[in-house]
């Protein structure tokens, strides 16, 4: 099994699924995609993108010829070694990993000596050695499995793909973990190579870690309220130190997105499960959900009962620069505003049709000046550029109240003020 130039496929159409197909075929790589979605397979075919993510529809639309879409495996076996399972995995009530689409495709490849499960999708530690069991049992265990875990962030894929850290390709030996690993060189980074259960782990790990430390800089903010410090000079001061790091240091509502949430959550399970306590996991996820409500506190004390107000929401995506709202933190804000009675109105520049999918009821403006126009007081609960340009006369003008809650420390307080209004961020002085 060799990997450089050699077609591949990629089960599952979503960020990852998408991304890799059409980075490989960028690479020169022939792509066989498959989805169980029909919908989503022939909108592909039509030459449509499914998500919102920055560039990828130019990248498939200069790939197109070497990109191919199927709702079943066929092609993908017929013409492809190496079979990237990039499927859904979210989370059960239980808060574990929803696994049941990784083993609809174990289920669904045949069994073949010359073909490998390369498994992008994130799963918990030990899925591999399961899979690899199920297999067994199934009569395919000469399919080769490696772990290669995906590290992509929305809104910045497409870069992340062509230019990631590292790439973590984990095996038991053999030529499938060869192949990946060559498939990946033209990429220049770091290959990192371990068994299948330490990169199922980096993954977890790394997700849990990044949580954590926003986590831990969201509590830094809220003692910087009670103490007069300012969280933007804190963590720059912290983040400059090298052993450190300045990312993932930025004060806000908490993190959100379909990874971090459950990821989390299924790494403390994972530990609860094997019969470990994770402790620290337990505080990271309990101060992201109450950072997401220290919002409607913030309201209350500018606008005292919120029952009646007028709260436009800036922003729904979980982040700038994606349509995704899975974990979004304006779902819970919005929530408990209108269960203290708010009038909420929001506006997102891209993510209102998956917001309705989530949130069918959501009263949303056309534009950022529209859902202004009347509000008492606003939130910045999404960073999206058009934001941070407004031009604050105005909005003061639109507005009937004066209060603005920066939900992402990203506005400049000096400009709102100077139009009149009130602002407050998280954890600024
Ligand atoms: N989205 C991210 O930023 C990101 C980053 C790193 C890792 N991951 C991980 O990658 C995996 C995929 O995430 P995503 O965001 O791309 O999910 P997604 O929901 O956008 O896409 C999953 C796709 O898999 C398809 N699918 C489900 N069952 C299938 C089957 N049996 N056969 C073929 N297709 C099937 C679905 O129809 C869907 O199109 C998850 O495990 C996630 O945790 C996601």
């Amino acid at each position: 099994m060799t990997g450089a130039g050699q077609p591949i496929g990629v089960i599952g159409t979503g960020y990852v699924g998408l991304v890799t197909a059409a980075g490989f075929a960028s690479l020169g790589i022939d792509v066989w995609c498959v989805d169980i979605d029909a919908a989503k397979v022939e909108q592909l075919e039509r030459g449509g993108v499914p998500i919102y993510e920055p560039g990828l529809a130019e990248l498939i639309a200069a790939n197109r010829e070497r990109l191919h879409f199927s709702t079943t495996l066929d092609d993908a076996v017929a013409h492809a070694r190496l079979l990237f399972v990039c499927v859904g995995t979210p989370p059960t009530h239980a808060g574990d990993a929803d696994l049941s689409a990784v083993h609809a495709v174990a289920d669904a490849v045949p069994a073949s000596s010359e073909h490998a499960l390369v498994m992008k999708s994130t799963v918990p530690c030990g899925t591999g050695r399961t899979l690899r069991r199920v297999l067994g049992e199934q009569g395919k265990g000469e399919l080769a499995y490696v772990s290669c875990p995906e590290f992509l962030k929305e809104g910045s894929a497409i870069a992340d793909f062509m230019h990631p850290d590292r790439v973590v390709v984990g095996d038991d030996g053999g030529p499938a973990g060869d192949a990946v690993a060559a498939l990946y060189e033209p990429l220049g980074a770091p290959i990192v190579r371990t068994d299948v259960a330490s990169a199922e782990m980096i993954k977890l790990a790394a997700n849990a870690f990044l949580a954590t430390k926003i986590s831990f800089i969201n509590e830094i903010a809220n003692v910087c309220e009670e103490t007069g410090a300012d969280v933007l000079a804190v963590a720059r001061g912290v983040g400059l130190d090298a052993r450190i790091g300045p990312k993932f240091l930025h004060a806000g509502v908490g993190y959100g997105g379909s990874c971090f949430t459950k990821d989390v959550s299924a790494l403390k399970l994972l530990a609860a499960n094997s019969g470990y306590h994770f402790q620290l996991l337990g505080s990271v996820i309990e101060v992201n959900e109450l950072q997401k409500r220290r919002v409607v506190a913030k309201l209350q004390r500018h606008l005292g009962q919120l029952a009646g107000r007028r709260v436009a929401v800036l922003g729904l995506a979980f982040k700038p620069n994606t349509d995704d709202m899975r974990g979004a933190s304006s779902l819970v804000l919005i929530s408990r505003l209108e269960a203290e009675g708010a009038l909420v109105r929001s506006y997102d520049p891209v993510a209102e049709e998956e917001a309705r999918k989530v949130m069918p009821g959501l009263d949303c403006a056309g534009s950022a000046l529209e859902v202004l126009a009347g509000a008492d007081a606003a939130v910045l609960v999404t960073e999206w550029p058009e934001f941070l340009a407004l031009d604050w006369h105005d909005v003061a003008a639109a507005m009937a109240g004066r209060t603005i809650i920066d939900g992402r420390n990203a506005l400049d307080p000096q400009a709102v003020r100077a139009a009149g209004l009130v602002y407050e961020g998280i954890g600024r002085s």
